[in-house]
């Protein structure tokens, strides 16, 4: 029998909800780290991700013939081998805009209204009301990488009564947003930003390019934001522009470090905001990538491909 492998651990419910969807397989499922390696050599379909994969599928005479992973981004996967063994790949593209839009906004509304500071006073019952507080209407933002993420912070910016500007790629239609560039023209459309937003994948064409001549374009008194990869960013170059006051404040959920190691000069920086790369994580994260996994594989099954978010391995994302 052919089977599927479900690498993380779900409810019985989105459980049988698979095993409905494909009668014809064996399901496995349970933890990466719990399944034996033998159960991964043996998969046609993997859902989840676990670096057993890597010696125990990819060779050539593995079953293997599709990956859906559970995370928006997929840089962490070994593309080219993938490739080598025909081997598809989708990510949980669609299953994150809610939970990375309420990231960015978070922070961004912790800066305009001094949410740090008020939090460092509370732990210390001191009663301070100096600071610049500041508003996000008619402010502009950038989002650079617009895709669904970004067309689902487009959509509550244009709330805020914001003006959005976005870059990507090819420039394709996106609604609530006032003006679409594709990267050659990022430089021009960082100069007008008060706030930007960088969701891009890393791949090899965005590693370290936000540096120093990145951040000199950005608008004095800007926002940085970055819930993509902290691999875009050249750290130091970030760090210098906001010691400078060029940047007002960044907000940081990515890091070219993960752990940042403690001793990191970010740790103790009043003008940045944090987070421990927790920008997609939800209650609702199964349930949603269940669902698109479900119909993914009732594409694959009758037509020998998944419907939704393939990587394209040219692009690597
Ligand atoms: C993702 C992430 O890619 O959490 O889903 O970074």
């Amino acid at each position: 029998m052919k089977n599927i492998v479900c690498a993380l651990a779900l409810p019985p419910e989105f459980l049988e909800g698979i095993r409905l969807a494909a009668p014809e397989y064996n399901v496995i499922a349970g933890r990466a780290k719990e399944l034996d390696r033998d159960i991964f050599r043996q998969a046609e379909v993997i859902f989840g991700w676990s670096p057993a994969i890597i010696e125990e599928c990819l060779h050539d005479d593995s079953p293997l013939r599709w990956i859906q992973l559970w995370t928006a981004g997929a840089d962490y996967v070994p593309m080219d081998t993938l490739r080598k063994h025909d081997v598809m790949l989708t990510t949980a593209g669609g299953v994150h805009p809610v939970p990375m839009m309420e990231t960015v906004f978070a922070m961004l509304l912790g800066f305009t209204r001094n949410l740090p500071q008020a939090i460092r006073n509370q732990d210390r019952h001191v009663w301070d009301s100096k600071g610049n507080y500041t508003e996000l209407l008619g402010k502009t933002m950038g989002i650079i990488g617009i895709g669904q993420i970004g067309a689902e912070v487009a959509r509550i910016a244009k709330a805020f009564g914001m003006r959005v500007l976005g870059v990507r790629r090819s420039v394709q239609p996106t609604d609530y947003v006032d003006g679409l560039y594709t990267f050659e023209q990022l430089n021009e459309v960082l100069s007008e930003c008060d706030v930007v937003v960088n969701i891009l994948p890393k791949t090899s064409q965005t590693i370290n390019l936000y540096d120093e001549n990145r951040f000199a374009a950005m608008k004095q008194g800007a926002l940085f934001i970055n819930v993509g990869r902290g691999a875009s960013v050249k750290t130091d170059a970030l760090i210098g522009a906001l010691n400078s006051g060029h940047l007002a404040g960044a907000g940081l959920d990515v890091f070219d470090i993960e752990p940042l190691p403690e001793d990191h000069p970010l740790w103790s920086m009043d003008n940045v905001i944090m987070t421990p790369h927790i920008g997609g994580n939800t209650d609702q994260l199964k349930e949603r990538a269940t669902k698109l996994f479900i119909e993914n594989l009732k594409a694959y099954i009758a037509q020998g491909r998944p419907a939704r978010s393939i990587v394209d391995y040219d692009k690597e994302y």
